[in-house]
């Protein structure tokens, strides 16, 4: 694989915990695999006050803590570390920003780096719109060498409404290129999500049966079996659509439904996506009580930094149809819960039953065909069909074809910040989605969470802890076919 061009990278908000967790430790993966820039140097930028020395030992210890049960030699860790430096700055002062720049040009320098930098705005949403205007009152936004760029990644949510959303994109190409923009959306760069296109695009025997004539129904799901630990605050202003469905899951639908692309180019592939997100049928006030539904886990209200009466929803399930050729009709569920039985997402296509039934009880009744994808843990692709059980008589039972991605290699798979770092160091957009899919996916949800405000506790379902989210869920799903949603 080629290295990304040279390059310094900026992180603000690099003392906090998604530098810690995701990129620095990303970021070493990549050092290890020898797929980072030749010249290529890190530069930390948050408020606490840390030297060069004392940031490289406290992300030794991150990089320790996420990659703990592998071995880490000391001497590429010491070697990842070198390329790491820190600048302490308040990040709402304007006039530090000249000094930041200073630093960077320093470094750039020292290290041989061309004109080229990559911001990556890793801290609280409200910081969003602030950094990049300070970058542009200081004129850091553009590159003054013709082979020098600047490119920026914007971390979630982006947005917390189609119109904040907008904004917020509005501010953002006011100051960058479209072309330097990149949303971070973790979800596509995981391994399995990239595979979708490749089951779908490399395969002949997939595609004439993907379609309304013999799909009765796809579900995209993530269950999860943790609930909010430490981000209450976040969480309660947010809920389960807000956090997964308007972004991750709105993002699968659009992999799992899209046409095929012309050329695998990232703009050909974020066309049709588009397209996807464009015939998506729109909430009406009508069927809106047959198409969304909502729970809570009990014990909710008494987790840290949440309300005591909060009608925040930590289950939710919308029930979408794409209006065009291939899709008319086919319902698509979305949906996702905190506090469930297990740690599992996945994408499930329940192709539709044989037109006439040949064998009595034949797969309890249900259709034998499925299709599973599993996203994670357990990452593989499951095909169920109609077996004989043998013996006398004709008993047809479902049974299921595996793949297992670990079947491939020992090796766990990539963490998706590896592969998105990689890419936007690349200059590779595929895996990121575009500003209007983004802004449909919103202006598509707003209608929901404002019949939800409406509601308030009425229409609000409370779940157990560790099971699969409310027994009302299935409203929305009343075929046997589709529901129970999980377990499947
Ligand atoms: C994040 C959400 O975007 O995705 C979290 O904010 C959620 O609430 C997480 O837990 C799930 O990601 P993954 O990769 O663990 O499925």
């Amino acid at each position: 694989m080629k290295k990304a061009d040279d390059q310094l990278l900026v992180i603000f908000g690099a003392s906090g915990d998604l530098t810690g967790r995701k990129l620095i430790p990303s970021l070493f993966e990549l050092y290890a695999a020898d797929l980072l820039p030749e010249r290529f140097a890190i530069l930390g930028a948050a408020r606490s006050e840390y030297s060069d020395d004392q940031f490289r030992e406290e992300q030794r210890k991150h990089i320790r803590e996420e990659l703990s049960g592998r071995e880490v030699e000391e001497e590429q860790l010491n070697g990842f570390l070198s390329l790491v430096y820190y600048f302490a700055f308040d990040s709402v002062h304007s006039v530090q920003y000249r000094e930041l720049n200073g630093k960077m040009e320093a470094l750039r320098k020292e290290k041989g780096i061309p004109d080229r930098v990559l911001y990556y705005l890793a801290t609280p949403p409200l910081m969003y719109e602030k950094i990049p205007g300070f970058l542009a009152e200081n004129q850091m936004n553009d590159a003054s060498d013709p082979d020098g760029w600047r490119r920026i990644v914007v971390e979630k949510p982006f947005g917390i409404s189609y119109a904040s959303a907008k904004q917020l994109n509005d501010h953002l190409k006011g100051i960058f290129n479209e072309n330097e923009i990149y949303r971070i959306d973790h979800y596509l760069g995981k391994e399995t999500v990239q595979n979708l296109l490749v089951l779908r695009f490399a395969n002949g025997i997939f595609e004439p049966l993907w379609n309304r004539n013999y799909i009765h129904s796809v579900e995209i799901s993530a269950a999860e079996s943790l609930g909010v630990e430490e981000r209450g605050k976040y969480y309660d202003g947010a809920g389960a659509l807000r956090d997964m469905i308007q972004n991750h899951l709105m993002e699968l639908m659009g992999f799992t439904a899209m046409e095929c692309p012309a050329a695998f180019e990232a703009d050909q592939i974020k066309a049709e996506v588009s397209k996807v997100f464009r015939s998506v049928r729109p909430f009406t006030p009508v069927d809106m009580p047959e198409r969304v539904i909502r729970g809570q886990y009990e014990g909710y209200r008494e987790e840290p930094n949440v309300a005591p009466d909060s009608y925040t929803e930590t289950y939710a399930a919308v029930k979408l149809f794409i209006d065009n050729w291939r899709w008319s009709d086919v319902p698509f569920y979305l949906y996702t819960g905190k506090k469930m039985a297990e740690k599992r997402s996945e994408i499930v296509i329940n192709f539709k039953s044989t037109p006439h039934v040949l064998f009595a009880g034949q797969c309890s009744g249900k259709s034998c065909n499925r299709l599973i994808i599993n996203i994670q843990p357990d990452e593989g692709i499951t095909l169920y069909f109609g077996l004989k059980v043998p013996g006398i008589g004709y008993k047809v039972e479902q049974v299921g074809m595996d793949f297992r991605y670990k079947s491939l290699s020992d090796t766990p798979l990539p963490d998706a910040y590896e592969r998105l770092l990689l890419d936007v160091m690349e200059g590779d957009s595929t895996l990121y989605p575009q500003s209007d899919t983004l802004e449909i996916s919103w202006k598509l949800m707003d209608p929901v969470l404002e019949y939800w405000k409406q509601q308030g506790r009425e229409g609000l379902y409370f779940y157990p802890p560790g099971q699969n989210g409310p027994a009302e869920r299935c409203v929305i799903a009343p075929e046997p076919e589709s529901c129970p949603f999980l377990p499947k």
